[in-house]
């Protein structure tokens, strides 16, 4: 990885929005964003080499967490989302108490499931770590009185999405260990609380069954960021498209693969400085 790859002066050194998560998922939360804030530059890390972080310890994720951060802050982004639940439950609140910097973090969308379910059971996909944390604990205490909640750790399914696997056998044969329980149970909604799982969605309906609805919380991520940003009277005032700009600690050539099926568009990768 020689300095050369990385850009001298990015033009948007000082003004981007950074995202980051422990892989290439995250994307998923970029694609929102692009569209609640088509005028931002955007500065992506893909912390794809220390991924999966959904069965790390929590000193681990918090440690890796800070690397990131310590890129971004070095770039003077203007705030950062955390684009995995995983790094949020283990480590928003030690990046909070570290940055001085608006920390936007991910939330699985419990509260609009509960509301959307007809049969009154809502299964909750996620990491073994998210799954674990009291964050899920209180949302499912929380909301636990007009629905049956039912969370399930989903090992693997981060891995496919890495390794650019979505479809097919390996895929179908964790969904039907994980989502058949649920869906005899009579759950009608499915809450992606992983960033990754967003790419899987087709397989993940396929063997749900189309009267399943399927819900991720990217879409209000990204308006809560775009809220945040306007408050804080930082909102790109061109009016020009902006530019995403990834780095990865991961493979370079990996990366620029998969974001060609993950983004859709001409992607820039960067192996991230010094990770
Ligand atoms: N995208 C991350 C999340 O939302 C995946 C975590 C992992 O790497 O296991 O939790």
């Amino acid at each position: 990885m020689g300095a050369s790859c990385v850009p001298a002066v990015e033009s948007w050194h000082g003004t981007a929005v950074g995202v980051f998560d422990s892989g290439l998922g995250g994307v998923s939360v970029l694609h929102a964003m692009r569209q609640e804030m088509p005028h931002e530059h955007f500065v992506y890390v893909a912390d794809s080499g220390f991924a999966p972080y959904g069965d790390q310890s929590e000193a681990f994720v918090v440690e890796r967490a800070q690397r990131l951060m310590d890129f971004m802050m070095a770039a003077r982004v203007k705030a950062v989302v955390i684009a995995c639940n995983t790094a949020t439950v283990l480590a928003v609140q030690a990046l909070r108490a570290r940055y001085d910097i608006p920390i936007i973090a991910m939330e699985p969308a419990i509260k609009p499931a509960v509301h959307a379910t007809r049969t009154g059971v809502v299964g909750v996909l996620a990491t073994s770590r998210t799954i674990a944390s009291a964050s899920v604990r209180n949302l499912c205490d929380t909301f636990g009185h007009r629905a049956r909640i039912m969370p399930m750790a989903c090992p693997g399914l981060v891995d496919c999405v890495e390794e650019g696997i979505f479809t097919g056998q390996a895929v179908d044969t964790l969904l039907e260990t994980y989502l058949r329980p649920l869906v005899e149970a009579g759950a009608d909604t499915l809450v992606l609380g992983c960033t990754h799982y967003v790419f899987l969605r087709e397989a993940i309906q396929k063997i749900a069954g189309p009267t399943v609805q399927v819900i991720d919380s990217s879409a209000a991520v990204a308006r809560h960021a775009a809220q945040r940003i306007s408050a804080l009277q930082k909102a790109s005032p061109s009016t020009q498209r902006g530019r995403e700009t990834f780095y990865t600690t991961g493979p370079l050539h990996t990366a620029q693969q998969h974001l060609a099926t993950l983004w859709k568009a001409d992607a820039a990768v960067y192996p991230l400085p010094s990770a």
